[in-house]
């Protein structure tokens, strides 16, 4: 059988404050995506990392005192900390100061240089620092940008990329590839910018206004705008110069850029072009979330304020219960207002009340009546038939929905499967089946009850990553049955062997 690939990757964050709740989201979304992936069989690849250069970067570390690189490797340091402390597993953390994209960034520029993609012109025009990104002054609204920064007027020699000369060509391939953007809504918002001309790129600044960046190749006294050096990242982090000896281009064709739709345009319009210019494939899909909004409703952001520090709610709440909350926060692709209430909510009821519950009422009920052994059983009750059938579809749906990105509803039908079980555990009344002398139905009930269980954590690991080994061990489920393929059938857990008891899994808030 051929190997199938994945390839994810998060936007490269700019190192200029600490991780926040959104960094935290779209990289914890990332490696659950990736680990299902390879639970799935696959082999896969997942990139996160650092967005170093511009004058972001720069006035930051200016302000803070320090020096540039030292400035930038101490918050790197705080993001890569913060990954780990939430369980994210990174295959490749990339830096744009890298030696080896620095090569691949001089080589596309070089490549579109000589291909007379890059042209020199005088320009003038409004800068966001904030977004790094050039406004004509039609695109202002009272003087900022549409989003409310501030801008600054510059009048510069720059090198552009002839970007305007692929529009006809990305607009083809938009409306002949559907799910190129991804959710529709942000693909109808690409075509509708794409409606208006599209101007020519800046790809340059003069080092003597911002020195922090790569220099360009072909003209020492610039360096490469960064958002032209930060989306390299994709194909440098691969290993592009060496593709004919690596697996780029079977990774290639299989990736998915994971995004926040406030960088939507630069992936799906700038990199795009790029790309084609570039003579490489297109990425399979863009896919850009919504936003967790802050109280009064508006993106959470370092600028707005109002800033909920991922390591916060790790330290109350534990990484896998923030993960959790990530994954089932709201609909993956809209907006979802941030709330500690809500989070308690689901945390109590999905993790604590459905999943722990059933848990410890199952072990304690085996312990006791059956000394800890796993009954073995004939399955007799129609109740029980109807459950087994649901437990034999629960793997496929949560496939086909993790694949399409449908991160909440994947993960909504675990829980809401484990309901079921508590459900039909409940209606069996198993605690009093001894006194009445039905051991059958209780044997049955609970070798369903604890097979159950035994899917639904196969199922949660690439989130409940510790918690779910913990249940898998206790019900004794040897590491290589922990696989996709052990998930598709009931009864794989094995009669006779001996349960250990548990205490609570999950906290309650
Ligand atoms: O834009 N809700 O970096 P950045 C959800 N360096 N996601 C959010 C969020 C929120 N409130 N706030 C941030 C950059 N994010 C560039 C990217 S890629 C080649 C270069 C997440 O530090 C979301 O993924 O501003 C968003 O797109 C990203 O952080 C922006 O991070
Ligand atoms: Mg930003």
């Amino acid at each position: 059988m051929s190997k199938e690939y994945f390839y994810i990757t998060t936007p490269i964050y700019y190192p200029n404050s600490v991780p926040h709740i959104g960094h935290a989201y779209t990289t914890v979304v990332a490696d659950v995506l990736n680990r299902y992936e390879n639970f799935f069989g696959k082999t896969t690849f997942f990139m996160t990392g650092t967005d170093e250069h511009g004058q972001k970067i720069l006035e930051a570390a200016k302000k803070s005192g320090m020096e540039t690189m030292a400035f930038v490797d101490k918050i790197v340091k705080e993001f890569q900390d913060s990954w780990k402390a939430l369980l994210v597993n990174p295959n490749k953390f990339i830096r744009t100061s890298d030696p080896e994209h620095i090569k691949v960034v001089q080589y596309a520029l070089n490549d579109l240089f000589n291909k007379g993609d890059i042209y020199k012109k005088g320009y003038s025009g409004w800068y966001c620092v904030s977004e790094e990104i050039f406004y004509t002054e039609k695109d202002l609204v009272d003087g900022k940008t549409p989003t409310g920064k501030e801008v600054i007027y510059v009048t510069e020699e720059n090198y552009f990329f002839k970007m305007s000369k692929y529009q006809d060509r990305l607009i083809k391939y938009i409306n002949e590839n559907k799910n190129y953007i991804c959710p529709e809504s942000r693909r109808q918002e690409v075509l509708g910018f794409l409606r208006n001309p599209l101007s020519d790129l800046c790809i340059s600044r003069p080092k003597s206004r911002v020195p922090w960046g790569i220099e360009l190749p072909f003209d020492k006294d610039y360096v490469t705008y960064v958002w032209f050096d930060a989306l390299i990242n994709y194909i440098s982090g691969l290993g592009f110069l060496e593709r004919e000896n690596n697996d780029f281009n079977n990774f290639w064709k299989e990736s998915h850029h994971l995004i926040g739709k406030d960088i939507l345009t630069t992936h799906a319009v700038y990199w795009s072009t790029m790309l084609m210019a570039l003579d490489i494939p297109l990425p399979k899909q863009i896919f850009a979330h919504g936003w967790w909004l802050n109280s009064e409703s508006k993106k959470m952001s370092k600028s707005e304020g109002d800033v909920i520090s991922p390591s916060s709610v790790c330290e109350t709440f534990g990484a896998e219960a923030f993960r959790y909350y990530m994954c089932r926060g709201g609909k993956f692709g809209l907006d979802v207002p941030f709330s500690i209430d809500t989070m308690k909510e689901r945390l109590n009821d999905e993790l604590a009340n459905n999943y722990g519950n059933l848990v410890s009422r199952s072990f304690k009920i085996v312990e006791k009546d059956f000394e800890g052994i796993v009954p073995s059983v004939e399955i007799k009750l129609e109740t029980s038939k109807e459950l087994i059938k649901e437990e034999e579809k629960l793997s496929l749906f949560v496939k086909e929905n993790i694949e399409s990105f449908n991160i909440d509803t994947a993960v909504f039908e675990i829980s809401n499967f484990l309901k079921k079980v508590n459900k039909y555990f409940g209606d069996l009344e198993p605690w009093k089946c001894k006194k009445q002398g039905e051991t059958q139905k209780e044997a049955e009930c609970l070798y369903v009850t604890l097979d159950a269980l035994r899917v639904a954590s196969i199922l949660f690991s690439p989130i409940l990553i510790d918690t779910s080994k913990k249940v898998l061990n206790a019900l004794n489920v040897p590491s290589d049955e922990r696989t996709y393929n052990h998930t598709l059938t009931f009864g794989k857990l094995k009669a006779g062997s001996k349960i250990e008891m548990l205490s609570p899994i999950f906290m309650k808030y």
